[in-house]
């Protein structure tokens, strides 16, 4: 079971976040957790959020990225719901063993995340936060699934984007084919029928980031601005040559 915890506080006028719900509600096994309509005021539900994970084996983030973070809403998710005693700390080990995909939305571009652009750092360089948060609960993390440039991607790029969620896969991350199989169940084609899946391995790229400042000669900025090691990897539909 999937349960997907949905974070954006002005659903109506998003384009790129109501796209991605919108692929992936009412598919078999996956629970949409929408925070901002279950809890405008903030009051959220401890035991009805907990309750909603334990059947997960596969947790998702999906959000807009918000001053280089999550939505307010969603750290007071992570304050409170990821509790010490039940998500972490001694007896805390609820969701220990579950997969955690991330999946952001940006305004920038990938151009706009390099060394030379408007946001000065790679994207890979904010995701540890996030990705920390999922292990300290003891989470597998998998390869997240990065949105970029989504004020103003096109349509065409944006329901590639909805039909690639539901069926994300990769042969790095052998364990998250949980959306796959459901996405399969409902006849989902598999692959984008248009445009490009976008698939950034931040850990690995960070990893690699650390042993390129070991090695300076390694860290030239790659055709999407990143240093080798931290590029979105960029793949035409039919073309990765998975089913
Ligand atoms: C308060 C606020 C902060 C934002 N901060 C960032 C940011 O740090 N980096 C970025 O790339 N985009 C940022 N954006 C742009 C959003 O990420 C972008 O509008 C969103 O991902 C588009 O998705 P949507 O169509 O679902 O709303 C910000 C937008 C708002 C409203």
């Amino acid at each position: 079971m999937i349960c997907v915890i949905h974070a954006h506080p002005y659903l109506s006028r998003s384009r790129s976040n109501r796209a991605l719900a919108d692929a992936l509600r009412g598919l078999d096994d996956v629970e949409l957790r929408p925070l901002y309509d279950l809890y405008p005021d903030f009051d959220i539900d401890v035991e009805a959020e907990q309750r909603a994970l334990l059947p997960a084996n596969l947790m998702v983030w999906m959000h807009p990225v918000y001053w280089y973070s999550v939505p307010a809403l969603l750290k007071h998710w992570f304050d409170k719901v990821l509790a010490y005693g039940w998500a972490y700390g001694v007896g805390g080990t609820a969701l220990h063993g579950k997969h955690c995909l991330w999946v952001p939305t940006t305004g920038g571009d990938e151009q706009a995340y390099a060394p030379a652009g408007l946001h000065s750092f790679p994207f890979a360089s904010f995701a540890p936060v996030i990705e920390q948060t999922a292990r300290y609960c003891g989470m597998k993390w998998e390869l997240p699934y990065v949105v970029h440039g989504a004020d103003g991607i096109g349509d065409a790029e944006l329901a590639a984007h909805a039909d690639a969620l539901p069926v994300i896969d990769d042969h790095d991350r052998p364990d998250a084919t949980a959306l796959r199989k459901v996405a399969r169940s409902h006849g989902h084609k598999t692959g984008a029928a248009s445009g490009a899946r976008f698939e950034c391995n931040l850990s690995d790229g960070l990893s690699r980031r650390r042993r390129s400042r070991r090695s300076p000669s390694n860290s030239t900025p790659d055709r999407c601005g990143r240093s080798p090691g931290r590029c979105c990897r960029r793949r035409r539909s039919g073309t990765s040559g998975r089913s």
